[in-house]
């Protein structure tokens, strides 16, 4: 498939320019009205990433549950320890993430007697985020609490939000999948977009006008429009859809590309066959690549489908499939052309089997091996694409992937996304312990992760990458032989080696494309 993305970084348009911006909310817990005066003055006219502050106010520990539970939404909680009682900030403090079970908030503790408690254990005990005196209250040691306060309350958000875009995706591609009519799907698609970047939030960050057009004999016909878009359905959408639109209309090469324009977000997907999906939102706008990438994930995702329902052939096995695409997304980015994953799936699925797994477990390990770099999402292109060896600054960036792969997937309640929140963090963790992320040895490791490590070193070493070229099988079979017991565990590559015909076979059953000569 002759894939293109466009997405112009600079032509996305800030969401506060039109708006005024949703503040950061900061509760200061105190019951010494000065406290809260002297916080206020020093942080007045501070802004994080264009958006102000706003101060809510509570002088005991218990009017600061009641703030906490009122507004979910709290970045920062700038926690008094001696209040009603000699721990009543500590009580606060457990009561938050234990009993209001929000880990989102930012906690600092600031204590006005030096020495009462031990910092490390309560930060430790408490799941606390930083402890400051109260002589530390000054504007310019304020504002750096407040700036890494916002950073990290702001990237935890950030995730949490990207794994349950990616939940919804999942399930709505199932729901998708099953409505047989084509307006009623076109008009799901349109309604769940939205839905996709902004559970909950604000009205002008996702207004819902969106078009939804399907190729029908010659013209784009819209199937569906919301809001204003309702009464155009019928019409021709290159009558209806704004000039900026215009080149990626009038593009007629197979394949996907998607725009973020000044006027809102089109996505078009033409088959090799001729026929075109369409999705227009109008004033739709992403706050960061993440989004940018859920949004494309999506509409990748429903296009594809769209085509499918349009010709009557409904997928089959739709889960899977929407895997493929979820790390298809990340394969796409990192200029990987191919079968990676496919073959990264079948060889852990032969691995599983193999080593006596039952078949429902290999089956899982083979649906979710796909999502094993689903993290590298989150690394920029100059390293995921950097056609040398990293640096090490570069590289305690790339072994982030793991983490961040995790942390999209495991709070799911879905068995397949668990399990991929499983072989995301496990999958560089080595034999003898000297993995990343944690350093977990032997059979600490998953059994997935411990399958996966194998598959998808087997297969990069099998394959071409931007900053190597490919291994021949011989090189490859001596790096196993020699790293038995120490990066793979032992039976594994016992396995391997038992059955590496068929391994082998895998290899070749999904072979990459020929390198283009001006790649
Ligand atoms: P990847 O390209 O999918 O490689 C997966 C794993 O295969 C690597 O995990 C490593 O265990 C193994 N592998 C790949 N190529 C080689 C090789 O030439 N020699 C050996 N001994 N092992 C190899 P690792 O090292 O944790 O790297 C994780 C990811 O980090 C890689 O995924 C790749 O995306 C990136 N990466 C690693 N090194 C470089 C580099 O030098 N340049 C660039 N641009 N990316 C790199
Ligand atoms: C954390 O992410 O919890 C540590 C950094 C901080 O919140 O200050
Ligand atoms: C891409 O996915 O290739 C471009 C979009 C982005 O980096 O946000
Ligand atoms: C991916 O296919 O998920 C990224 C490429 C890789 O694993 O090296
Ligand atoms: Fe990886
Ligand atoms: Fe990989």
């Amino acid at each position: 498939m002759n894939d293109e993305l466009i997405f112009a970084e600079e032509q996305i348009p800030e969401p506060g320019n039109a708006s005024p911006q949703k503040p950061w909310k900061i509760l200061i817990v105190d019951d010494d009205e000065e406290v809260h005066s002297i916080t206020k003055l020093a942080l007045r006219n501070f802004t994080f990433d264009s958006r102000p502050l706003q101060f809510l106010h509570a002088y005991s520990g218990q009017e600061g549950i009641e703030q906490l539970t009122e507004h979910t939404d709290i970045a920062v909680c700038l926690l008094d320890v001696v209040m009603e009682s000699e721990h009543a900030g500590l009580d606060t403090a457990r009561a938050i993430r234990e009993t209001l079970n929000n880990g989102f908030v930012r906690i600092v503790l600031r204590t006005g007697q030096p020495g009462q408690a031990p910092e490390e254990t309560i930060i430790a005990e408490y799941d606390i985020n930083d402890y400051k005196e109260k002589t530390e209250l000054t504007r310019g040691k304020l504002h750096t609490l407040l700036y890494s306060c916002l950073r990290s309350y702001r990237d935890i958000i950030s995730l949490d939000r990207s794994r349950q875009g990616l939940e919804r995706i999942l399930e709505s591609s199932t729901q998708l999948h099953q409505k047989t009519y084509l307006k009623d799907f076109a008009q799901g698609i349109l309604e769940q977009i939205s839905a996709v970047l902004s559970p909950e939030e604000d009205a002008f960050y996702a207004k819902n006008n969106g078009v939804a057009a399907f190729e029908h004999s010659g013209n784009l016909r819209i199937i569906a429009g919301t809001g204003e878009y309702s009464e155009y359905e019928n019409n021709d959408a290159a009558a209806v859809l704004p000039e900026d639109c215009r080149d990626i209309l009038d593009d007629t090469s197979p394949g996907f590309r998607s725009k973020l324009t000044s006027s809102g977000f089109i996505s078009l997907y033409r088959s090799n066959d001729e026929h075109t999906g369409l999705l227009f939102m109008r004033d739709l706008k992403t706050r960061n690549q993440l989004e940018n990438h859920l949004l494309q994930m999506f509409c990748r995702n429903a296009l594809t489908a769209f085509e499918n329902i349009s010709l009557r052939t409904l997928l089959e096995e739709s889960q899977r499939e929407i895997v493929y695409l979820l790390g298809d997304a990340v394969e796409h980015r990192s200029k990987e052309t191919g079968f990676h994953l496919r073959r990264v799936s079948e060889i852990s699925y032969l691995l599983a089997q193999r080593s006596g797994l039952s078949e429902e477990q290999a089956g899982f390990i083979r649906e979710a091996a796909p999502l094993h770099d689903l993290g590298k999402i989150a690394i920029p292109d100059a390293i995921l694409n950097k056609p040398d060896k990293l640096d090490a600054t570069e590289w305690a960036v790339m072994k982030t992937h793991s983490e961040v792969g995790y942390e999209m997937l495991h709070s799911s309640d879905k068995p397949l996304l668990k399990m991929g929140a499983e072989i995301a963090l496990d999958h560089h963790e080595r034999w003898d312990g000297t993995g990343y992320p944690a350093g977990k040895a032997g059979t600490e490791i998953s059994i997935a992760g411990r399958i996966t490590a194998i598959a998808d070193v087997f297969d990069a070493l099998c394959s071409r990458r931007v900053y190597k070229p490919a291994w021949d099988i011989k090189q490859v079979e001596e790096y196993f032989q020699l790293q038995r017991g120490l990066h793979f565990d032992p039976d594994l590559v016992d396995i391997l080696f038992e059955n590496l015909d068929e391994f082998i076979a895998i290899q070749q059953r999904f072979p990459d494309p020929e390198p283009q000569p001006h790649d």
